[in-house]
């Protein structure tokens, strides 16, 4: 089969346009709009930053179910809404603690769902696989840091 010199010179701009186009999430900002950089593309690692933990866990893994108007305990990990509802807000299981006590992770009852010690129901993400200890790790450290936004 022949394929005339035009056909090809098409096809190879149209290449060049499709890999230069930030794999669809718009020039420097990762899936949840923010720039890329600090750790916040979940292609790259993840870091102890509150968006870096949103790209990372929350928004790929967790809500899954925690989304929406059923989202299990009414927390929804989306990223315009997890921030207020696990900083300084109670947990709905055992309400005298926080989910995130910020600067306090040992006493932060998402850590508890996490980690798979809570007083109350399954360890988080429900049914598994778990978090592994270094990403675990990293959202302690995003607590005991303040839980900065
Ligand atoms: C497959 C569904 C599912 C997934 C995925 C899931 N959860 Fe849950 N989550 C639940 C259910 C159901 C409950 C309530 C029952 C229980 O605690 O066992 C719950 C409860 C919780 C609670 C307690 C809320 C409160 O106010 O007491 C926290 C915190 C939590 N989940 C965090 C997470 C985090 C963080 C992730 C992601 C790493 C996650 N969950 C992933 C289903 C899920």
């Amino acid at each position: 089969m022949r394929i005339s010199k035009r056909v090809l010179g098409a096809l190879g701009a149209a290449t060049v346009a499709i890999a230069g186009c930030g794999g669809g999430s718009g020039a420097g900002l990762d899936s949840n709009g923010r720039p890329l950089g600090e750790g916040n593309d979940p292609s790259g690692p993840m870091t102890a930053s509150f968006s870096s933990i949103q790209s990372h866990v929350f928004t790929p893994i967790c809500t899954a179910c925690h989304a929406g108007g059923a989202a299990p305990q009414g927390l929804r990990l989306d990223a315009s809404n997890s921030f207020a509802m696990l900083v300084g807000a109670a947990s709905a299981e055992v309400p005298s603690l926080k989910r995130v006590a910020p600067g306090d992770a040992a006493n932060s009852y998402l850590i508890h769902k996490l980690e798979g010690h809570s007083a109350v129901g399954a360890r988080m993400p429900f049914g598994g696989p778990y978090l592994d200890a270094n990403t675990i790790g990293l959202i302690r450290q995003w607590i005991d840091n303040g839980a900065q936004k």
